[in-house]
């Protein structure tokens, strides 16, 4: 089995690769990757990339076909992985995550690959506070990073077929450890400001709902997807991940870190305008058909696993929210410093790198 793994230098990469090289010693694993946070390592682990057989280096939009030669299977994780880039991004973010994840779908189709799973997200049903939306739901998305996402779904479902099944993934918000660890994600970020700050500071009310999953459950999540029977579900999936019992209001979450971290008080901003990104979402369908492959971990062992990670990492640092650990920051640096244009190209002297 070959599998090319597109976006796998962030923050679900890095355990996606390792899960993958483990269950499938004798896999061939090829990156790929624009590697913009390819530095933004925690931990003294060795480089996550040696799990992989090859690692690329370009950019999705302008993929040379020949990396599709002989895969068996895509997964394609490459974004701009959230709203606050979204939104400041937003050209961009529909370029990758809409535009270039529908070309490298019809490449890989064309290529002969039989399996393309897209990382979409809950986000797409927006303002949902009512009932656990269910995958027939109508989307809501509220932000360019949601759109982005339902606009793939909608292009990439009707390319399946009997010789190349496509699964959505829609993803709950992810939280644990990962090499590439992301800050800027709600459990992660109150870890983090629980550990450096004995603070946790909710921006919101705290009362939207969002639904969490451990990101080493995403990559097993992945791996069913990659080579699930097509029989029960059909060539082109789109379907929730996560756990019914993972369903939590933002404050909840708050909660459960300050009970885990003695001395931590929790800030909850009672005057913030009511953020509209509040959904439940049922999993009822992801339980039914990949039943070996139900999350793991739950919210008490997730928290656990961030505070002995970060711990474990030396990690300190008050102003994390300024670190590069936050996707934003990073960006915005890069573009400072002239080596990203506004298309968020890498760009040396005017030489576009990853174009052909
Ligand atoms: N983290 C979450 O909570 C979550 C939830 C739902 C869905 N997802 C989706 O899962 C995927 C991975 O998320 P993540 O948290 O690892 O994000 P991340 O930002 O950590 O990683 C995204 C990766 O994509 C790469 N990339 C971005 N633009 C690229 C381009 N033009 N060409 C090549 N590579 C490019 C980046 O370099 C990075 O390595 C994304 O599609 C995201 O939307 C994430």
């Amino acid at each position: 089995m070959k599998v090319l793994v597109v976006g796998n230098m962030g923050y679900i990469g890095p355990v996606l690769t390792k899960h993958l090289r483990l269950a499938y010693p004798q896999a061939s694993l090829i990156g790929f990757d624009a590697g913009l946070f390819a530095h933004c390592l925690i931990g003294s682990a060795p480089l996550p990339e040696i799990y992989m057989d090859r690692q690329i280096f370009g950019d999705v939009r302008h993929i040379d076909k020949t990396v599709l030669e002989g895969v068996d299977a895509v997964v394609n994780l490459a974004a701009i992985s959230n709203d606050p880039m979204g939104n400041r991004f937003e050209e961009a973010t529909l370029a990758i995550n809409y535009k270039a994840a529908v070309e490298l779908a019809a490449a890989a189709k064309r290529a002969g690959a039989r399996s393309y799973v897209f990382a979409s997200s809950c986000s797409v049903y927006g303002c949902a506070e009512e009932g656990a939306k269910q995958e027939s739901s109508k989307p809501d998305p509220l932000t360019a990073y949601a759109r982005s996402k339902v606009m793939a779904e909608k292009e990439l479902i009707p390319m399946a077929d009997d010789r190349f099944t496509v699964t959505c993934l829609r993803f709950a918000t992810a939280c644990g450890m990962s090499d590439r660890l992301r800050l800027d994600l709600v459990l992660n970020d109150f870890v983090a400001g629980a550990l450096s700050q004995k603070k946790i500071v909710v921006m919101s009310d705290g009362t939207p709902w969002r639904p969490l999953i451990n990101v080493k459950d995403m990559a097993r999540a992945i791996d069913w997807a990659v080579g699930r029977p097509a029989a029960k579900a059909g060539f082109g999936l789109i379907v929730n991940v996560g756990s019914n019992e993972w369903n939590c209001q933002v404050r909840d979450l708050a909660h459960a870190v300050a009970a885990a971290i003695p001395g931590v008080e929790v800030s909850i901003n009672t005057n913030a305008p009511p953020d509209r990104r509040s959904y439940r979402v049922s999993y009822d369908l992801f339980k039914d058909l990949a039943p070996d492959f139900q999350p793991l971990s739950d919210l008490k062992s997730t928290i656990i696993e961030m505070i002995e990670g970060l711990q474990q990492a030396g990690f300190q640092n008050p102003d994390y929210r300024e670190s590069q650990f936050m996707r934003l920051n990073v960006i915005r640096k890069f573009r400072e410093e002239g080596l990203l244009n506004d298309k968020l190209e890498f760009s040396f002297s005017g030489k576009k790198i990853g174009v052909a």
